[in-house]
């Protein structure tokens, strides 16, 4: 019954990153199901918080290649965002159907955002220095608070911009105590947008229930403001 096998690493929403080895498995067992498309979504590949080299499936396993459709974009590594420039590549007839799609759609991006994303890509890739080490030392900040928040833990990730903390014990302590009327992560997000002023998304949105995820993709002084807030949610 499955049509496509969607990849996404290092991952939103968790920053997990597939090892070499584990794309290689994943590849093993693709080559068995010559029918299922394999897509994957390559968008935070230079989101890279290890320095480990980057692999995608088709690194892993090459003999995808004729069912394989490679997705990227300048939103992360550029910080292009609302430049709206995604690309991709794959078999021709699958692209010959997504530009019909979109044309019909959403029609085009336009010639501004896409003559700047060939320049970014084309350019000198220094500018991605300086954003990773500031996406390092913000990683390594919030994690080691959240472990040290009552009833969080948190677990390294290794690329993209994000930490997804497992709150099971936080919302089951919030529930206890009266504060939540229901022991979900969606009570959890609520209480903390009402009651604290912070916005994080809830992992049931990512079929993951009793996490939560917050992007550190904005200043230290806000994501110390927000650390500090949810201790105090939770404390
Ligand atoms: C995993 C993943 N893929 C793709 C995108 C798409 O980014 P954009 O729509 O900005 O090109 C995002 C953005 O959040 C993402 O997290």
């Amino acid at each position: 019954k499955t049509k496509l096998v969607m990849l996404n690493s290092p991952s939103n929403p968790t920053g997990a990153v597939y090892t070499l080895d584990e794309l290689k498995a994943l590849g093993e067992v693709l080559l068995k199901h010559p029918h299922v498309l394999v897509a994957t979504d390559d968008m935070y590949e230079h989101v890279n918080l290890t320095g480990d080299k980057f692999y995608n499936i088709l690194n892993a396993t090459p003999a995808l290649k004729d069912r394989c459709i490679v997705l990227n974009g300048v939103s992360k590594a550029y910080s292009m965002t609302g430049w709206r420039i995604g690309y991709a590549a794959g078999p021709s007839y699958i692209i010959k159907a997504m530009g019909i799609l979109q044309s019909q759609s959403t029609s085009n991006p336009t010639s501004i955002s896409q003559v700047a994303a060939q320049t970014a890509i084309e350019g000198p890739q220094d500018c991605i220095t300086p954003m990773l080490d500031a996406f390092k030392e913000r990683h390594a900040y919030v994690v080691d608070r959240f472990n040290t928040i009552r009833g969080l833990s948190c677990l390294k990730a290794g690329g993209a911009f994000y930490a997804f903390p497992d709150a099971r014990k936080a919302i089951s302590n919030l529930h206890e105590t009266g504060k939540i009327a229901e022991a979900s992560d969606m009570a959890l997000a609520e209480y903390l947008l009402e009651k604290f002023d912070v916005a994080v998304v809830p992992g049931s949105a990512f079929g993951a229930e009793g996490y939560f995820r917050i992007s550190f993709a904005t200043s230290m002084d806000n994501l110390i403001n927000a650390l500090d807030r949810i201790e105090k949610a939770l404390s």
